[in-house]
């Protein structure tokens, strides 16, 4: 089932390797390593939180974690949701959450809507003898409820410009975003080739916040697309097309 592209599994090594690159550094949200004293001195800078464990996959483990005004903290997640919570019960809870496995603390960004539903978007870098190209865009809508916006759990995919149109932009907005998101699929590909040999494909998490800015959430080194077959059919088959280049997908498939 392997195939030739290099796979890490840490958030927390990846994240690192992103903040070291002057490209990708002012586009990553400040991320620590969950602990008592990372947990205290980000509630104190963000009011939103992001509490992921370094390993997951597909939206799993994930909690959000707000300040309230009333001063208290609420947790929600797949764990279920509690408020009111003091700084000590909240870590509590989050300890007994992470098990004695690493979990990183990530700055919540405060996600666009399209059509009153939050998003955030996938690009697709893959490499061939001529170097990296960001060969799809596409969106990720979340399902009502969930902090995540996964498919695995519960999203759904969308195309990139109707998704964007969706959350107001103009078409020409809609175009600088795109050419933005491709250079940072870009350079995640050039800055992982600088500490490992062997990536040939990478799928960005990139968030858009309330104003517009991109970020990144994270970057995946097996990034499923199987499912944009029936959103995006031009996307799936230039993913396709580089991922028969390095044997994720049969000749003549
Ligand atoms: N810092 C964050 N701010 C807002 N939403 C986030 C943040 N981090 C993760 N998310 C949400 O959770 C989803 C899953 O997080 P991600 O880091 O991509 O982990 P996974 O490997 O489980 O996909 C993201 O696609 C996004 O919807
Ligand atoms: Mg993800």
């Amino acid at each position: 089932m392997g195939y030739a592209s290099k796979s890490i599994a840490s958030k927390w090594r990846k994240t690192g390797w992103m903040l070291g690159d002057s490209n990708l550094k002012p586009y990553v949200p400040e991320t620590r390593l969950f602990g008592r004293e990372n947990l205290e001195t980000m509630l104190k800078r963000h009011s939103v939180l992001y509490f992921k464990p370094s390993k997951g996959t597909g939206g799993k483990g994930i909690a959000r974690i707000e300040r309230l005004s009333s001063g208290g903290y609420r947790i929600s997640g797949s764990g279920g949701r509690r408020s009111g919570l003091s700084a000590g019960e909240l870590h509590a809870r989050m300890k007994s959450l992470a098990r004695g496995q690493r979990y990183l603390l990530q700055r919540g960004i405060d996600l666009a809507l399209t059509k009153g539903r939050p998003f955030d978007l996938r690009v697709m870098a893959q490499k061939d003898g001529s170097g990296w190209t960001a060969t799809a865009v596409f969106a990720k809508i979340g399902k009502r409820g969930k902090v995540v916006t996964n498919y695995h759990s519960g999203g759904r995919l969308s195309g990139f410009k109707e998704t964007m149109k969706g959350a107001g932009y103009s078409d020409s907005a809609i175009r600088e975003a795109h050419r933005k998101l491709e250079l940072l699929g870009e350079s995640a590909g050039h800055c992982f080739d600088r500490h490992l040999d062997g990536f040939r494909e990478i799928g960005l998490d990139v968030a858009v916040d309330r104003e517009g800015r991109l970020w990144i959430l994270e970057a995946n080194t097996r990034p499923q697309y199987y499912p944009l077959k029936s959103v995006d059919k031009s996307g799936y088959r230039r993913i396709t097309e580089f991922a028969k280049k390095y044997g994720r997908v049969k000749n003549g498939n």
